[in-house]
């Protein structure tokens, strides 16, 4: 391989499965241990020396992107958006960054993955052994569920997504090393039943043209953060290695376990329960929080108990009469109990909310 690898991160798409916030905001940018998901896939590109990655981006959701992100120098990386005027799939949006990629080799990463021990081996053993493709796969329990490939000799030999009778438990996790035989592939096949140019069809067309597609088994564990339950996952999985810092002020306040408190947080007569981030100018008062939970910037939390949630900057969550828990709180939102009378709910919900009451 004479090019430099280039990085490819995929923040399009519809997010259908993580409305309401994706009305708003990308689910990309959803924090997990309060730092956006996308930013764990551009650091784990940087950590394989990769130093031009292309970002995906969707008109709804874009230019919020390209705010946060910025040039890439953050990072220590280059970054170029590539917008995708409408989600039609994996490998379209592999097509769309064809001018970006140009001749080099790249990674293929799904902005919206996690992957706990990074690409560094794997992009060790793409530039060693040579091959025109290589897919990262990893056990699971339900491979209906997922792209699933079946192999033969150490070789990929055929791909299924999501099928009703699996004949592996291998499943496609969300990165891949492609060549400039992807580009061929994604122009050869056709959209499949719900509209899209599939990734899995096109590494097909690979392994049926007898292209060297190889396999690579993670050990580290992989998530898909593509619905709520495995966004709350996601942020266990993360919280499960912090390590703790105290920035923030506390007044009669007990911490017990791995907490991180960033600087301009205030605690006042609080319990918090680790795994947890406190973040950055949040407001804690009379309240327990409890583990694997990320509370964000500028949140405020009154008389109330949170437990393995995540909750967005700038929320209110005041006088609940129970523990919140299992919930995703968007930014900005308020979760409140006032003493008026009538005693009544009183909501102003967007669409596609799900509220539980006791
Ligand atoms: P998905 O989660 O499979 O698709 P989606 O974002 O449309 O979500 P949903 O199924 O809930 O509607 O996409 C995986 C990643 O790839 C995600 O970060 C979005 C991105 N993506 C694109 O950039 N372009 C595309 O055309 C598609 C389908 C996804």
């Amino acid at each position: 391989m004479t090019e430099k690898l280039k990085g490819l991160i995929l923040s399009g798409g519809k997010g259908t499965r993580l409305q309401p916030i994706t009305h708003t905001s990308a689910k990309q940018l959803v924090p997990v241990a309060n730092k956006p998901v996308l930013f764990y896939g551009i650091e784990a590109m940087v950590a394989a020396g990769i130093e031009e990655i292309g970002i995906i981006i969707a008109p709804e959701t874009g230019d919020e992107i390209r705010e946060v992100t910025g040039d890439g120098s953050q990072f220590g990386a280059k970054i170029t958006y590539l917008p995708q005027a409408e989600p039609l799939g994996l490998a379209h949006a592999v097509l769309t960054a064809e001018p970006f990629i140009g001749d080099a080799p790249f990674v293929m990463y799904l902005g919206d993955n996690l992957l706990r021990d990074g690409i560094v081996s794997l992009a060790e053993q793409f530039q060693s052994s040579n091959p025109d493709a290589l897919i990262l796969l990893t056990k699971v329990p339900d491979p209906e569920h997922y792209g699933v490939a079946e192999l033969h000799d150490g070789k990929v030999v055929a791909l299924a997504e999501k099928p009703p009778e699996p004949k592996t438990d291998l499943a496609l996790v969300g990165v891949y090393m492609f060549t400039q035989a992807i580009f061929d592939a994604a122009k050869a096949i056709k959209p499949s039943a719900r509209g899209e140019l599939e990734i899995t069809d096109a590494i097909q067309y690979l392994v049926d043209q007898g292209k060297n597609v190889e396999p690579h088994l993670v050990d580290g564990w992989w998530k898909d953060t593509g619905r709520l339950d495995d966004m709350l996952q996601a942020n266990r999985l993360v919280l499960e290695d912090l390590q703790p810092v105290q920035d923030g002020e506390l007044i009669d306040t007990q911490i017990e376990g791995r907490v991180v408190i960033e600087a301009g947080a205030k605690l006042e007569r609080c319990v918090v329960r680790g795994p947890a981030v406190i973040g950055a100018g949040a407001r804690l008062t009379d309240a327990y929080i409890g583990p694997y939970t990320s509370i964000d910037k500028g949140v405020v939390i009154e008389r109330s108990e949170v437990e393995y949630s995540i909750i967005l900057e700038g929320s209110k969550i005041a006088d609940l009469g129970a523990r919140l828990e299992a919930s995703l709180i968007g930014k900005h939102s308020q979760v409140v109990r006032t003493d008026g009378m009538p005693r009544t709910f009183r909501m102003l919900v967007g669409d596609k909310c799900e509220i539980s009451l006791v």
